[in-house]
């Protein structure tokens, strides 16, 4: 099939590449000439694993094509992608200036039906909307699809070929039929295609992503709780986890949760509510209560220097908002490195991905090591914020004669109690023993 993608992030390149590599002629599109310049030369611009194989490989092949212009893309494609930005509002609600501006655009540009699908996360009745901004400017058929990515950063590859689901919202025999010869290839397994009307699919998606926003934040709270108690989060988590209508995924309690999604979807759907006269007071509580598990170490780091952290050193490992991705969008590290700055004290950060996008906001206000130990020489103290692996095992000995103290922060629950106790660390962790 001919398949064009509007938008180059990193859900429009997953989809755009994943779609040329079960044959499909895929041509993507973006306003950004550098960017579009640089893919042409076979440059990924992003840092997605295995995104570069496949990448390449499609190139190669002539099923993976890149252009900024528009019009190229409106003729491709029998079915044309929308993965624009959604940025938020000042209000909280999610921005569609992009979508609906690209829609009218495609209006003006159509010369017959296709499929125009958003792959954006879009609030309820946005396909109405992106429906409307087309139609006022064409007569020429065409079909609106809302479909949903559930695609992780990181995994975004393995997730877009090997999903759980498809959700496809579309009231049209015709469009549906399309969109489903398209998914086949990656559903073979027997996971399904749930089709249902645009609404249901657009909100699936909010829903979705604030259901498991509030998982994490429940657990986060829990752990707090065990703090105050005495309990140890990491048996309760394998306790509760063992049911299986809890789950044992995305029971991590952490420094919070942040990235490009979670944070602004959950604010999107709290504001969509309020706009409809609902109320969703979990929400509320959610983004609440994540705003302060971000900055939940600093207390902590205060008491340990009795109150006093001008002047005091930092290390941290890990900056991007999980391992696996160089994003540092809402990453709780940056609202760490804010604060510490704030209260007089130095930052000297490693992460193995993020610290060319760190460098990019803080410049100078921060040092940059090389490596994690180079990281922690002279440091009072090493402050965790990302899971990456490599930080998992490090060299107990080496950490101990470069720390001035032998003082670890963990926002990640990395170590194992005992051990880290018999290394003769004061470790502070989440939800357990200090
Ligand atoms: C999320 C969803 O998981 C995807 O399904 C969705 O498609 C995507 O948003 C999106 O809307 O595009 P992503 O933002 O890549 O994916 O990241 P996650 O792996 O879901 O992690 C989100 C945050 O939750 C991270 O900050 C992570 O550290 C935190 N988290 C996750 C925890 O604190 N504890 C956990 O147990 C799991």
């Amino acid at each position: 099939m001919k398949i064009s993608v509007i938008g180059t992030g990193y859900v429009g390149l997953v989809t755009g590449t994943c779609l040329a590599e079960t044959g499909n002629e895929v041509l993507c599109i973006d306003i950004d000439k550098s960017k579009v310049e640089k893919m042409q030369k076979g440059e990924v611009p992003i840092y997605e694993p295995h995104l570069d194989v496949l990448f390449h490989r499609n190139i190669k092949a002539n099923r993976l094509r890149f252009s900024t212009l528009l019009e190229e893309g409106i003729e491709h494609g029998d079915i044309i992608f929308l993965a624009l930005p959604t940025p938020e509002d000042e209000d909280g609600s999610a921005d569609l200036s992009y979508v609906l501006g690209c829609a009218s655009d495609i209006g003006k540009l159509l010369k017959k039906y296709k499929v125009i699908v958003d792959k954006s996360t879009v609030p309820v009745g946005t396909a109405e909307r992106v429906t409307k901004a087309i139609s006022s400017e064409t007569d020429v058929e065409f079909d609106v699809v809302s479909n949903p990515e559930f695609l992780r950063e990181g995994f975004a590859v393995d997730d877009f070929l090997k999903p759980e689901r498809i959700v496809i919202g579309s009231s049209s025999e015709k469009a549906i039929e399309l969109m489903e010869k398209l998914y086949k290839p990656f559903v073979r397994s027997g996971n399904p295609v749930i089709i249902m009307d645009e609404k249901s699919a657009e909100l699936t998606k909010y829903a979705a992503n604030s259901f498991l926003a509030t998982k994490i934040t429940f657990m986060n709270e829990i752990a707090n709780f065990c703090e105050k108690v005495g309990a140890d989060v990491d048996k309760v988590r394998a306790g509760m986890g063992t049911d299986s209508r809890i789950g044992k995924r995305f029971l991590f309690p952490g420094i919070g949760y942040g990235g490009s999604c979670f944070p602004k979807d959950v604010k999107a759907l709290y504001k969509s509510g309020k706009d409809s006269g609902y109320d969703f007071d979990i929400l509320n509580a959610v983004i609440k209560v994540n705003d302060i598990q971000k900055k939940i170490l600093i207390p902590r780091i205060e008491s340990y220097f009795n109150n006093d952290i001008s002047g005091k050193t930092f290390a941290i490992w890990g900056l991007a908002f999980k391992p696996e991705t160089d994003d540092i969008r809402e990453a709780p590290a940056l609202y760490i490195i804010e604060s510490l700055l704030s209260k007089g004290a130095n930052v000297q950060v490693f992460d193995p991905e993020a610290m060319p996008n760190v460098k990019r906001k803080f410049g100078d206000k921060i040092s940059y090591a090389l490596n994690k130990v180079e990281a922690t020489i002279n440091a009072d103290a090493l402050i965790i914020c990302t899971e990456w692996s490599l930080f998992r095992t490090p060299d107990f000995e080496k950490l101990k004669s470069n720390l001035k103290q032998p003082v670890i922060f963990d926002g990640r629950n990395l170590y194992d109690l005992e051990e880290i106790e018999k290394e003769g660390f004061y470790y502070s962790s989440i939800g357990r023993k200090t």
